[in-house]
């Protein structure tokens, strides 16, 4: 019995920790309002204007990717704008929406 709780205890704190890494997708939805503009609301992309397609890509991945642009890690002008604001907590949230994607 005793063990029984502690497995779900360990449990619950994992659920928690794997939330808080994945960050929170209905949160990122709101801020991707703005990235829509150019990657399609559905996260499609454009290839006539070269945006890329942001559906099916993995979240770490993505978060990688933003954080690069905003560090200027990768060198692209339009992102590094696209994230000047961002902080942490909004890459983690956007990336949790951007995997939502399909
Ligand atoms: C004005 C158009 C525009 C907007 C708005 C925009 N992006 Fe982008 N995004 C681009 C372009 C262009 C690239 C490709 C840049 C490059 O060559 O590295 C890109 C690349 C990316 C990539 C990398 C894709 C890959 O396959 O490596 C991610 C992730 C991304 N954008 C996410 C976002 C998010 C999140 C937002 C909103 C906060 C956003 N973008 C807003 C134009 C835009």
């Amino acid at each position: 019995m005793k063990k029984t709780t502690a497995i779900a205890a360990a449990l619950a704190l994992l659920g928690v920790c794997v939330a808080h890494a994945a960050g929170d997708a209905a949160a990122g939805q709101k801020k991707y309002s703005v990235c829509a503009g150019c990657h399609g609301p559905t996260g499609a992309g454009n290839e006539v204007l070269k945006y890329p397609k942001l559906a099916g890509l993995e979240a770490a991945y993505v978060r990688e990717q933003l954080r690069a642009y905003q560090s200027g890690a990768r060198v692209n002008a339009t992102m590094k704008a696209m994230t000047a604001g961002l902080n942490d907590k909004d890459i983690d949230n956007l990336t949790a929406y951007i995997v939502t994607l399909k």
